[in-house]
């Protein structure tokens, strides 16, 4: 795959921007805030995780997914991980306040780095826990071998070159460290139907054959410790979104009930999977 130009990238951060940069998002939170008699100031947990996690399954699977990666960290008790495409910091803030890790959380939509730090004050988070910052998850410019646990949710269907995003996961990772995701894969029955919640463009959308990323991750040395296809929970779930209020809908933006219908449509026809999964890089043995 060719790289592409910088008037290329520009085109795709912008669209990106579009996409996931939500028309008014600080009034839609403050309405979802005010609906539960909540405003900035008085902000729980609880009311900003129903919309602060913008990925199947919402906070219920943060924690799943967290809890089926534990015992692949050993004994951490303060594991280091990066949420790539981290939107408005939910999953980071769930993995410092109810796991005990230390997060940097890393997206390409400067919309999302900035709600996610304001939310992450107003949460009153540790700030020496969990730091975000803007930038493509290909090319993070973080520190070599600096994270246990790379966390990618419902990003990697939106990024085109996978080489250069599962070999930018290989150098961030440890030795032995592990990467989790559970993200858009390509069904074996035609095209994806766009607009959905993660595309209103075919420009920002790459969901790819499961078997071609098991076979990238293979020949980059990760060893694959877990592959889940879910979609029927996706479905299944999406369903339980339909007209709820915050939530799901809130970082949807204006075209909701398309971009809804659109996406169960793409997952029960099998245009589209839902696939979680758990990798580990390889551990590397120092020579003498
Ligand atoms: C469906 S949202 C999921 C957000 C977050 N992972 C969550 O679960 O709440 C996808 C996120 O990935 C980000 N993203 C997509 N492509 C990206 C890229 N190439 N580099 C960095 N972030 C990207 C988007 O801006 C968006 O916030």
């Amino acid at each position: 795959m060719l790289a592409r130009t910088e008037e290329q990238e520009k085109v795709y951060k912008d669209t990106l921007s579009g996409h996931y940069g939500v028309h008014h998002l600080d009034k839609r939170i403050s309405d979802e805030l005010s609906r539960h008699g909540q405003n900035l100031q008085t902000i729980s947990n609880d009311v900003a995780s129903n919309f602060d996690q913008f990925h199947i399954l919402g906070h219920q699977g943060t924690k799943d997914l967290f809890n089926s990666v534990k015992t692949y960290l050993g004994q951490l008790s303060h594991p280091k991980v990066l949420d790539l495409g981290c939107g408005l910091g939910g999953t980071a803030r769930t993995l410092v306040s109810e796991f005990g890790c230390e997060v940097v959380g890393i997206d390409i939509v400067e919309q999302n780095i900035r709600m996610a730090q304001e939310l992450t004050k107003a949460l009153k988070i540790d700030p020496n826990k969990i730091c975000f910052s803007s930038a493509p998850a290909t090319d993070t410019n973080l520190q070599d071998a600096s994270f246990d646990l790379i966390i990618l949710q419902d990003c990697a269907v939106n990024v085109e070159n996978k080489t250069k995003l599962f070999g930018e996961c290989k150098r961030l990772l440890k030795s032995g460290g592990i990467l989790a995701f559970c993200d858009v894969f390509a069904g074996t029955m035609g095209g994806v139907v766009l607009p959905t919640y993660w595309a209103n463009k075919a420009a920002i959308s790459f969901p790819q054959k499961p078997k071609e990323i098991k076979q990238m991750l293979a020949s980059m040395r990760f060893e694959e410790i877990s592959w889940n296809d879910y979609t029927a929970n996706a479905i299944e779930w999406l369903k339980s979104q339909e007209g709820v209020e915050g939530g799901f809908k809130l970082q949807m933006g204006d075209n909701y009930e398309k971009k809804m219908s659109n996406t169960l449509r793409n997952f029960t026809e099998k245009r589209t999977l839902w696939v979680n999964a758990i990798f580990r890089r390889n551990v590397e043995i120092a020579t003498l």
